[in-house]
């Protein structure tokens, strides 16, 4: 199947990322929003940046005229009625998105594929409702879309089952890395990413240590390009707050993925980190980095909890067959950047090593949240 014209709905900050994409890579994109103003201030901006990159010589003018001039800004969802596929990067909104994909069917070809970018909410549900329930896919990008390479690429329980390898070779030949989903909460990496942030949370609302002990304790011991805390404050402390909510809820309230009260007072001061200047580290002018008081013994605490924690819920993954092997060392590598795949590092340390971690971590709290993966006694 050829995918040559390309809807795209939204144009936040997903939405114009990911035409960017699809375009770089000689499709016909088709961006419509109901934002008309926000469309087009969304793709000044591409363009702005397109000419500052080829000023450096990251890309040709031709190139970068090429993107800009593949992109068409669509008056009203009628535009869309050519594409072979479109993608849809509104708000997280299931009522709405579910609204867009009605109006839609009645405007595009039989044959064109429908998707949704979204985060958090059941493929399977956003699918339900379509006359054609097979043509519905999820289509995850990172943010922010153009650099980020990993894209999950997610059938619903309806999803036509050719349909998943088609969207793989699409977003292989975009130079993505396509990784396959099972249609769950958090999907790979928003589910098996959660304990990053929230042992390390436990960590200092436990005042065990201070955040700046634990990001170099991740840096140092565990090669990690950002600690926890500094990515948290680069995310958006709300929005990474949101997505452990709702991971929380939709697995049944799981103890394993219960929200921080810390990060939920931080949400409601507005210290949400970069985007309003101060977080877990303060972002003004001014201010200097808190330096953190070395300690090794501590560190090697810090480090084997969160990883092991982390190793543990890769293995869950595994286990639940969530993805491939290879698909859930990939997917921490390329979409978060991890420095190894969780699985193999597990194998690195010693699954005993791990289980033993969190053996003593469950004596000491009884609770649930440090429950091992079924499977974790038996690897090696
Ligand atoms: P955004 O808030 O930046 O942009 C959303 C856009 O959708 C706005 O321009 C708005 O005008 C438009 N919109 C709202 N209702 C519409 C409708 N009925 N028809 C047409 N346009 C409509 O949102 P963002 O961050 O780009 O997120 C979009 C989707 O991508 C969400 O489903 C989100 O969960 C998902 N996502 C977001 C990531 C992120 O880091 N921001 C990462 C991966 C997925």
């Amino acid at each position: 199947m050829n995918i040559n014209k390309v809807g795209v709905i939204g144009s936040g900050t997903m939405g114009i990322g990911i035409a960017q994409v699809a375009s770089t890579n000689g499709c016909e994109v088709f961006l419509y929003d109901i934002d008309f103003e926000r469309t087009q201030a969304a793709l000044e901006n591409l363009n702005q940046l397109l000419r500052k990159l080829a000023g450096k010589g990251k890309l040709t003018l031709e190139e970068a005229e090429g993107i800009i001039s593949r992109i068409k800004i669509a008056k009203n969802l009628q535009d869309l009625q050519d594409s072979d596929l479109v993608i849809e990067a509104i708000v997280e909104n299931k009522e709405i998105k579910t609204k867009v994909y009605a109006d839609l069917e009645n405007i595009v070809s039989a044959q064109c594929i429908l998707a949704s970018n979204t985060s958090s909410i059941s493929i399977t549900s956003l699918s339900s409702g379509l006359k054609n329930s097979e043509r519905f896919i999820g289509i995850h990008f990172f943010n922010p879309a153009p650099l980020m390479p990993l894209v999950e690429i997610i059938p619903g329980l309806l999803t036509d089952k050719k349909l998943p390898e088609v969207v793989y070779q699409l977003i292989k030949s975009w130079k993505k890395t396509p990784v396959i989903a099972q249609d769950n909460p958090g999907f790979i990496v928003n589910r098996i990413a959660r304990p990053f942030y929230g042992e390390a949370l436990r960590i200092v609302e436990e005042k065990i240590a201070t955040p700046e002990q634990v990001d170099d304790a991740m840096k140092t011991l565990g090669n990690f390009k950002m600690g926890p805390f500094e990515l948290m404050d680069l995310i958006g402390i709300d929005v990474n707050y949101a997505v452990t909510t709702t991971v929380y809820k939709d697995y049944y309230y799981d103890p394993k993925y219960k929200p921080s009260l810390l990060q939920q007072r931080m949400s409601e001061a507005r210290l949400l980190g970069r985007k309003t200047g101060k977080g877990f580290y303060d972002y003004s002018e001014n201010a200097q980095k808190p330096i953190p008081e070395k300690d090794e013994e501590l560190y090697e605490k810090i480090f084997m909890r969160i990883i092991s924690m982390l190793i543990n819920e890769a293995v869950e993954a595994k286990r639940l067959k969530i993805a491939t092997d290879e698909d859930i060392d990939l997917a921490m590598q390329k979409g978060v950047n991890y420095p190894k795949g969780l699985l193999a590092w597990g194998k690195e340390i010693g699954y005993e090593k791990i289980s033993a971690t969190l053996r003593n971590l469950f004596e000491e709290y009884q609770e649930e949240r440090y429950r091992q993966s079924p499977l974790l006694k038996n690897l090696k």
